[in-house]
């Protein structure tokens, strides 16, 4: 598999994520199906999730990213040009809702791009985000997760709808031969053969000679994507480690996809990597896919346990199914 000690200019200069003001709480579910927030908690480890209201899209939960970033960092949008936005539930298939934003944030002579990447989508698009400063094309982009995914399930199966909510996270990398470097190490594999245990659907009404119910909504075999993820996930963020020479207990932070608690303990406990160690967003906003890293990195700023000069691990991996990994040393 592809994994790569890098060698780039590329640094993280910006940051902030975004979560809709409402709350769907277990006992929500359990007022018209079939669960309660025991199995919920015990089975996934999430107590809420967050809703999008009606008017709000991925664009709009991208767009208020974006807005926080520039509370924090008030010129960061100077100089931007180029916009990633990784999501699996886009405004439309096209235009892109890079370019739904970019209009918004009114950036002039801006490449806007769509990711599709599911849960890997977040780091998928900071790889390509560093690739394209270091190919010299961009010098500035915004990368974005952001997801609407309550708007995709289905509200009458109990087990997916109770999995997943709302929410937007955004960063900036920019070239910066000057500074000490951030962006470490990089992996990325998919297993496409497996497509079909997740999956939302597009116009194609077969995958991998599967009939599928071409409704737009969100479907999952949620044992055998819980199986893939521990067979596979330990030994690919193993030999991203080993690239750099590093263990488990090198990393200060690590940031996995935060789909299912329970499914990080296991990883934790077979890397040796330290639950302390590890930045969840999925106990309060469930599994947001794109979102969910920086949700999750947020929730790490906000109690103080990540801090400027941390080496991190973040982790993406879902729908594809795929794996995306990058090594930093967090600056902000
Ligand atoms: C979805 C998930 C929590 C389900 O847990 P599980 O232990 O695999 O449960 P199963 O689907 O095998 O179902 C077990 C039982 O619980 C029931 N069940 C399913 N959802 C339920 C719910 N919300 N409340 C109560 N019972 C539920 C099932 O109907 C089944 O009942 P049965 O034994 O009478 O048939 C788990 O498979 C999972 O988290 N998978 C990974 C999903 C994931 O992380 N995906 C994203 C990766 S990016």
């Amino acid at each position: 598999m592809p994994t790569v000690q890098l060698n780039t200019t590329a640094r993280i200069t910006a940051f902030a994520a975004y979560a809709p003001e409402e709350v769907l709480t277990n006992d929500y579910f359990a007022s018209f199906l079939d669960t309660n927030d025991e199995w919920i908690v015990q089975r996934t480890g999430m107590k809420e999730r967050r809703k999008a209201a009606e008017h709000q899209y991925a664009s709009d939960l991208a767009f208020e990213a974006v807005m926080r970033m520039t509370e924090r960092y008030p010129s960061c949008l100077q100089g931007v040009d180029a916009i990633l936005v990784a999501t699996s539930t886009p405004d439309t298939f096209f235009p892109s809702t890079a370019a739904i934003v970019q209009a918004r944030l009114q950036l002039p002579d801006c490449l806007a791009l769509d990711i599709s990447n599911a849960c890997a989508g977040f780091v998928s698009a900071m790889q390509m985000a560093i690739g394209l400063i270091d190919a010299g094309m961009h010098q500035k982009v915004i990368v974005i997760g952001t997801e609407v995914l309550t708007k995709t399930v289905d509200y009458s199966d109990r087990s997916t709808c109770i999995l997943f909510g709302d929410g937007a996270g955004a960063i900036i990398l920019e070239s910066d031969p000057q500074s000490p470097a951030t962006c470490l190490a990089a992996s990325s594999v998919t297993t496409g053969d497996l497509s079909g245990t997740l999956y939302r659907t597009a116009v194609s009404c077969k995958l991998n000679g599967l009939d599928l119910t071409e409704d737009g909504k969100l479907h999952q075999n949620g044992r055998e994507v819980y199986k893939w993820a521990l067979q596979q996930i330990p030994a690919q963020l193993q030999h991203l480690l080993n690239k750099v020479d590093l263990t488990a207990s090198d990393l200060d932070i690590f940031v996995p996809h935060s789909a299912n608690l329970r499914m990080i303990e296991s990883i934790c406990d077979r890397t040796g990597i330290k639950m302390e160690h590890t930045l969840t967003s999925v106990q309060r906003y469930g599994n947001t896919s794109a979102a969910s890293i920086p949700l999750a990195i947020e929730e790490g700023i906000r109690d103080g346990r990540l801090v400027a000069g941390k080496l991190m691990l973040l982790y993406g991996f879902g729908g594809g199914l795929s794996q995306a990994g990058l090594l930093i040393r967090w600056t902000l």
